[in-house]
């Protein structure tokens, strides 16, 4: 189980000559992924997804909050002690080019893991021999056809599954797949997610999505938790279906209302929401951090910020003061 709380981190961007200026990538997140689980943080460009994830993979610092594995509290921990925790959580890029080493070969990439893991446990060279195969029969290669490869020779969705199979070599709790699939040819993408899952249901490890794709969000499995992130902030929480299916918050409604409908075969919902304002990245606002977008908003949501609350009769969390089923969804077309 991976939990944090309250994770705050803000970022000191270099401006122009007036200075520099402070971004609020994170306002006091919290979240929690059971062993085996699934979650996927979703929002439009620069919400803070990554940040997030890198946090959880300890790969960035955070300025304040907590984070626990498996029952321990990190920062009870020195930096040097945490380590072998945040090992357990490993990150899948968008971009398997540059993930990996185009001098090493697939066995070399794989080697240098597991001769560590071999080193800390006490195994031979044979075990680092059998466990390249075994990672990479796990993913769905072929380990005699792929070992003595480059990773110029291997396509686009190979070359993710060996980041897939390489982060397998640690046994880790759990997979931070970031926009694992976005630089992959469409038509290799599914196989991709359909590992995932499958990963998942074998191996018992958590698997976290971050994504700004709805419909990628929700191949993680029913029984997922949806974080839907807006300006560093959970504006919507609950199970992927119920998220999608009724959303309740204007900002989740607006990304579902913006899914292309199928022409013939689907007609959108009856209550689209679309932003009024294309961005809003400027100023800090006082109240609610979607006020100046939001189509529904009144007087109390420019001087207050609504938190995180539960939704009455549902079982999603949401942070709005006028929370509203609307008729987003696209449906099929009677008849079809
Ligand atoms: N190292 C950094 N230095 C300064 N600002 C940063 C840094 N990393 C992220 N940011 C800023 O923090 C905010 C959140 O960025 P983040 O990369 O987490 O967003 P994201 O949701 O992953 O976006 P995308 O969908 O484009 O990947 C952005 O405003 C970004 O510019
Ligand atoms: S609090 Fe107000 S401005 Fe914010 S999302 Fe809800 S209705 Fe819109
Ligand atoms: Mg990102």
């Amino acid at each position: 189980m991976i939990t944090g709380t309250g994770i705050t981190k803000t970022f000191k961007q270099r401006g122009n000559v007036l200075g520099s200026r402070e971004v609020q990538a994170l306002r006091g997140v919290d979240f929690s992924i059971p062993k085996g689980g699934a979650a996927s943080f979703i929002g439009e460009s620069g919400c803070g997804k990554t940040t997030l994830g890198r946090i959880i993979a300890g790969l960035e610092a955070y300025d304040d909050g907590r984070i626990s594995i498996n029952g321990t509290e990190m920062s009870s921990l020195k930096p040097k002690d945490r380590q072998p925790h945040f090992r357990r959580i490993q990150m899948i890029h968008q971009d398997p080019y540059s993930a990996l080493n185009p001098t090493r070969t697939i066995h070399q990439t794989l080697h240098a893991p597991l001769k560590l893991r071999a080193g800390q446990t006490g195994r031979d060279a044979r075990w680092i021999e059998e466990r390249a195969a075994e990672v990479l029969a796990l993913v769905g290669l072929d380990p005699g056809s792929v070992l003595s490869r480059y990773p110029h020779q291997l396509s686009g969705g190979m070359r993710q599954r060996v980041v897939i199979a390489r982060a397998l070599t640690v046994d880790p709790d759990m997979l931070v797949a970031d926009e694992a699939v976005s630089m992959i040819d469409v038509s290799l993408r599914l196989g991709i997610l359909a590992l995932l899952k499958d990963l998942r249901e074998r191996l018992g490890v958590s698997v976290l999505f971050i994504t700004h794709d709805v419909a990628t969000s929700r191949y993680i499995g029913d029984d997922g938790e949806m974080y839907v992130i807006y300006r560093g902030q959970v504006v919507e929480r609950g199970p992927v279906d119920t998220v999608i299916a009724d959303p309740v918050h204007p900002y989740t409604q607006s990304l579902l209302s913006a899914i292309p409908v199928l022409h013939g075969l689907e007609e959108p919902g009856s209550q689209p929401v679309v932003p009024v304002e294309a961005l809003d990245g400027s100023q800090e606002p006082t109240g609610c951090l979607f006020a100046r977008r939001c189509p529904f908003r009144r007087d109390r949501c420019e001087s207050e910020r609504p938190v995180l609350q539960i939704t009455e009769g549902a079982p999603q969390e949401h942070a709005c003061f006028y929370p509203e089923r609307r008729d987003v969804i696209a449906r099929p077309m009677s008849g079809v």
